[in-house]
């Protein structure tokens, strides 16, 4: 049988809900150790992807080991939702939804799982687990004849609420890296279980009310909160009881629900959306902004970065400084830089154009594709030796429009220009091979462009090269979403069928055995009835 149920359908109560100023010298460390330009301009691209993709499902989706924080602000009015097996406001921490569907899927009837599922869960905190199905209906969620249903919980923010996002597949509970960001950096705990949600929140939250912050958002298939205290900043709009089992208004396919689920997430490939969460990027900080060995140990995988390797000292450099900028931007709201907005003119004037060059064996075409983006940069009355100029033209045109202020938007504009400069010096190579040799061999030079542009496009890494392009009203562009999503999904999004999306998920690793555990329940609660509820 296929192992089929995402970890989300148990859900250990942490499992989603039922679901200063640096302006002129940076943090340091008494040896040295600090944000740097070498640093950012080293991974540029990187830095690049990450001002890109922040808050777009689809990007952080491809680039799911985050290695940065950025602090915002959810303003006052958006709704939020949290799904649950209970009618009561949540005292402490819980999780919050950006979308329905999302919070839908734990608005359900759960049981409490035995602590032996999840070994490292403190004593006394609760557990639960969607209730296990009948085994002819393998995923029709069973409740005990009277159990009713959960219960959906819409609140709205009575205040702007202040957080810290967190960035890539943050709620994706991996050994891959998806995680190394708040085990290792935030809430300093190298040993902690895969599935401690709860201990994570829990650190998490001491670091919020250090910090005067509301709460975190990390991203699974949808955006989530970790909301550290539901009296505070929220407003209680309504907890309807969801259906009773086996009522005709009870969503009871499963496929359908998990699809929906997976789509809405899919809404916000592009962006969260109606700005329900507005990101300070002028107070970014990153992994990428230090001089740490960010290679990730599993040789297999060089294209995810890791914080395994980052020295404590080294951790405790960057943590200061992603609290110190949490701080500046909560006092100040300032109007941060558009980094997003810089990001997205580059990114829109050239990712449809490199793959048609990378595609077409016209010499013509590419020569007119050449021209159009490089004339810009061009005085042709004037001498450029080497086009050297022209070049540093085209590397900082997108970037004059940005008035960075602090030492966050330095490392930023750094960042991108070393990948405007990565574009730009392909760009002007190609230039030399289509206009500057009128003797070459043609079919060489078409080759040898090819080659550059693919090159440029593999450092570049753009989601937008993985793209699907329309799908049907029954399918959705299908990008690998934690615990979604086969292999071929990660590396190759394509338009999926309703039916398809709950069986897929080979792409993520350390996914505990579901299956097993679900027929252990259903076993148990054949002899023992459903005392849990
Ligand atoms: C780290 O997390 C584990 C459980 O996940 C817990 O047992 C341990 O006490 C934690 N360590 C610290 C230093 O908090
Ligand atoms: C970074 O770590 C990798 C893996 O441990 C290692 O092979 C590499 O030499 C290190 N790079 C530097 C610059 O220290
Ligand atoms: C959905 O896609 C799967 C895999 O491609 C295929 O086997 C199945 O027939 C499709 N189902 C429907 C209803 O189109």
């Amino acid at each position: 049988m296929v192992m089929m149920i995402p970890t989300r359908i148990y859900r250990l109560t942490t499992l989603v809900f039922a679901t200063t100023s640096f302006a002129l010298s940076g943090p340091d460390s008494s040896d040295g150790f600090g944000p740097s330009l070498d640093s950012a301009r080293e991974n540029g691209p990187q830095i690049f992807n990450a001002v890109h993709n922040a808050m777009r499902e689809f990007g952080s989706s491809l680039h799911h080991n985050g290695m940065s924080l950025f602090p915002g602000v959810i303003p006052e009015g958006v709704l939020l939702y949290h799904g649950t097996g209970s009618k009561e406001i949540p005292t402490g921490f819980e999780w919050l939804a950006f979308e329905i569907e999302h919070a839908e899927a734990f608005a359900r009837c759960q049981v409490r799982l035995p602590e032996s599922v999840d070994g490292n869960q403190s004593p006394g905190s609760s557990a639960f687990v969607m209730h296990p199905s009948p085994p002819d209906k393998p995923w029709r969620p069973k409740c005990p004849p009277n159990a009713g249903g959960g219960f959906l919980h819409i609140y709205q923010a009575s205040r702007p609420l202040n957080i810290l996002y967190i960035d890539g597949m943050a709620a994706g509970k991996t050994h891959m890296g998806t995680i190394d960001t708040q085990d290792i950096l935030l809430a300093t705990n190298r040993s902690r279980a895969l599935f401690d949600e709860l201990g994570r929140a829990d650190g998490l939250c001491a670091l919020a009310r250090k910090w005067k912050i509301d709460g975190f958002i990390r991203m699974e298939p949808g955006f989530e909160i970790i909301y550290c205290d539901f009296r505070n900043g929220l407003r209680l709009v309504s907890a309807n009881r969801r259906p009773p089992v086996e009522d005709p208004s009870e969503q009871d396919d499963l496929d359908i629900l998990i699809f929906e689920w997976a789509r809405a997430a899919a809404q916000r490939y592009q962006g969260i959306g109606s700005s329900r969460v507005v990101l300070d990027y002028s107070s970014m900080v990153s992994g990428f902004f230090y001089p740490i060995n960010l290679t990730n140990p599993d040789p297999e995988r060089p294209d995810l970065p890791r914080l395994v390797q980052a020295s404590e000292a080294e951790i405790d450099v960057v943590r200061e400084h992603v609290g110190d900028a949490v701080v500046r931007s909560v006092s100040s709201r300032k109007n941060p830089v558009d980094w997003q907005g810089v990001t997205d003119m580059i990114v829109t004037r050239y990712a449809k154009r490199l793959p048609f060059m990378a595609q077409t064996d016209s010499i013509d075409i590419l020569r007119n594709e050449i021209n159009g983006l490089l004339n810009i940069f061009i005085d042709y009355a004037e001498p450029d030796e080497g086009f050297s100029a022209a070049r540093q033209r085209c590397a900082k045109f997108y970037l004059q429009s940005a008035h960075g202020r602090t030492l966050e938007d330095e490392f930023i504009y750094a960042g991108i220009e070393r990948t405007t400069t990565e574009i730009c010096t392909a760009l002007f190579e190609v230039r030399k091979l289509v206009l500057e040799d009128p003797d070459a061999d043609e079919g060489s030079a078409v080759e040898a462009i090819h080659q550059i542009i693919r090159d440029l496009m593999e450092t570049l890494a753009w989601p937008e090269w993985k793209e699907c392009g329309q799908c049907q009203p029954d399918e959705l562009c299908f990008v690998a979403m934690w615990p979604f999503g086969n292999v071929e999904d990660h590396y190759n999004p394509s338009c999926v069928n309703f039916s398809s999306v709950l069986s897929r998920s080979n792409y993520w690793q350390d996914l505990p055995p579901q299956l097993s555990m679900e027929r252990q329940l259903w076993e148990k609660d054949g002899e023992a009835g459903s005392e849990e509820l």
